[in-house]
């Protein structure tokens, strides 16, 4: 009470827009729901998995398979055959032989196992995988239809962190293998690099010990997008000068026909290696920011344009805070082709470099394009070219999110979001958005993304789903992974222990009432002629209502009023619609 009225008062006084509240869902599914997901903890004969749990790392959906990468073991399952229970089909075990000399080295020994921190493919037939196995990671390919070890193995150094906590990422793009990790056991290094391009193509990478490149990143996300592949991480703010250290969340691009710069400048280094801070903040009289990114979809449509969205929290040391925000590739482009930022002497602010002092061709330019098409390799580009980009990898201006605000934010919660997963492709017509956010306390928020006339973006807030079940979990509740089974209408939500799979609705709870089928406003539930309302299954386009932009319901509308519960009734405002 005493803090709702400070909250009050707080937004009286200081605040001229109110800050956004947070969105109440729609409805709730609470544990008598969860309990009935299925759920998988691992190898239950494995003494190590008794011991330590799944430790889950990483999960990758690769047609109808869905291979999930944890300690020592890779599991694939089949998703067809996994609608009742969560039972992996095949499972490859690869355990670390170097046990004895990790122990050794004096670290914690739950590291003295083989944590799979890659899981990609390769191409049509082959899965690259590389694990820290106790401190000397390394990589190794495996058939995709067998799970048998294909050739020799690898060094994993620069591909996969050392240590199971260290985030990491890697994708293979244009038979590259690009990865972005801490390349040494004392995780000091922290390197974006390629490799594995064959003969002729050299292994490239990001300045070592340079804080302008990167500065204790955070790595989450790597993704292929015309000429260039793009990484999104946080860091360590170089240009927040002020005090103390600050994250800030990233977004980094390089060209893929990047071949390192001459002889004299960049040889065997990038040159082509941009970034630019995301912006996420509620504007108002002060902004307020979200800096720490979370969580990056892959590219998807938002208002016929390619875009990404993010979830973002504030500091660690802060008060927790979320928001969902998008951002447009060509806003990232931009941002790319505008102001390097600099900064003149070791204690002076930083500030725009003057466009006369940018050298040509545009430093991030690739080879053979734009200002730099007379190059055929970026070995050829002038040293002055070479030298600026080296000195001035950051952007100057930061790149705006959508509709320069966030999607949504939720600030009253103790717990953040973690986690996100976009379905573009939602609702019987598939043209409906709906994100999936995870959170650190276990729930999964579903969250439908409307346009509105003037193509800007509301969202409403469909369900809250406790997905994290004490009975078939131990341990931490945070959401690490979220994986998408359209065809079977299912969520895979990944915990450090355990899996769970979550159906994308549950539309039956509205029985045989109309108005609240309706008013769920969930494009995943249709109320059908026969008068039933009903999970969509695909392919189903007519003899049903849905009511997704309605307007709230009259009270005369609903049935059985007494059937809503209290926890069930989504929020106060809807009580006063009830009358
Ligand atoms: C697993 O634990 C049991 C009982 O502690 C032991 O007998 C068995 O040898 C262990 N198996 C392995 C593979 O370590
Ligand atoms: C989705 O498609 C249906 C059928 O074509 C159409 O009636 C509806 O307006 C569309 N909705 C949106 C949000 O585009």
């Amino acid at each position: 009470m005493e803090l709702l009225i400070i909250a009050s008062i707080l937004s009286v006084t200081t605040l001229a827009i109110p800050f956004p509240k947070d969105l109440q869902p729609i409805s709730t599914a609470g544990p008598e729901d969860s309990c009935l997901f299925p759920s998988f903890q691992g190898l239950v004969s494995d003494n190590d998995t008794q011991h330590l749990g799944l430790d889950f790392q990483h999960m990758i959906r690769i047609n109808r398979m869905l291979y999930i990468a944890a300690r020592d073991h890779v599991f694939a399952v089949n998703l067809s055959a996994s609608v009742n229970q969560i039972v992996p089909q095949q499972r490859l075990t690869w355990k670390s032989k170097d046990v004895a000399k990790c122990t050794v080295r004096g670290k914690n020994t739950d590291e003295c196992y083989n944590y799979i921190k890659v899981l990609v493919p390769r191409n049509d037939e082959t899965l690259f995988a590389c694990g820290t196995n106790a401190f000397n990671p390394t990589c190794r390919n495996y058939r995709l239809s067998s799970l048998e070890q294909v050739g020799a193995e690898l060094v994993g150094q620069a591909r996969c962190p050392f240590e199971s906590r260290q985030a990491n990422v890697g994708i293979f793009a244009s038979g590259h293998f690009y990865s972005a990790t801490m390349s040494d056991f004392q995780a000091s290094d922290a390197v974006i690099y390629r490799s594995l391009g064959g003969e002729g193509s050299p292994v490239l990478r990001s300045v070592k010990y340079d804080s302008k490149w990167l500065r204790e990143p955070r790595f989450l996300h790597a993704i292929e997008y015309s000429s260039y592949v793009y990484f999104f991480f946080s860091e360590i703010a170089v240009e927040y000068t002020t005090l103390g250290k600050v994250v800030y969340s990233r977004v980094a691009r390089v060209c893929k026909n990047d071949s390192g710069g001459s002889a004299r400048v960049l040889e065997r280094y990038w040159t082509s290696f941009l970034k630019a801070r995301l912006n996420c903040s509620v504007p108002g009289d002060s902004f307020f920011y979200f800096d720490v990114l979370q969580s990056v979809s892959s590219i998807i449509q938002i208002n016929q344009r390619p875009a990404v969205v993010g979830v973002f929290t504030t500091q660690m040391n802060s008060i927790p805070g979320s928001a969902v925000c998008g951002f447009y590739m060509d806003e990232i482009e931009r941002v790319f082709q505008g102001r390097f930022k600099e900064q003149k002497g070791t204690d002076s602010a930083w500030s725009s470099v003057p466009e006369e002092q940018v050298p040509t061709p545009r430093p991030g330019s690739c080879a053979g394009d734009g200002s730099a098409s007379a190059f055929s390799s970026s070995a050829q580009f002038p040293d002055s070219m070479l030298s600026f980009i080296k000195a001035h990898p950051l952007m100057d201006e930061s790149v705006s999110s959508i509709n320069d605000q966030p999607f949504l934010t939720q600030t009253t919660s103790s717990y953040k979001l973690t986690q996100i997963v976009v379905d573009t492709v939602a609702g019987p017509y598939n043209n409906r958005t709906v994100i999936f956010l995870g959170s650190e306390d276990g729930h999964v928020l579903k969250v439908l993304m409307s346009s509105d006339p003037n193509l800007s973006y509301s969202t409403t807030m469909l369900e809250d789903i406790h997905v994290y079940n004490p009975s078939s979990c131990t341990g931490d509740r945070r959401v690490l992974g979220l994986e998408l089974d359209k065809e079977h209408h299912a969520l895979f939500v990944a915990f450090s222990s355990c899996i769970i799979r979550v159906p994308l609705s549950r539309c039956a709870k509205h029985g045989n009432c109309k108005s609240r089928c309706l008013y769920s406003r969930d494009p995943y539930c249709i109320w059908l002629r026969t008068g039933s309302c009903a999970d969509i299954s695909p392919g189903f386009k007519a003899g049903f209502e849905q009511d997704i932009d309605g307007e709230q319901p009259q009270l005369s509308d609903i049935c059985n009023v007494d059937v809503i519960s209290e926890e069930e009734r989504p929020n106060s405002e809807i009580d006063s619609a009830f009358g």
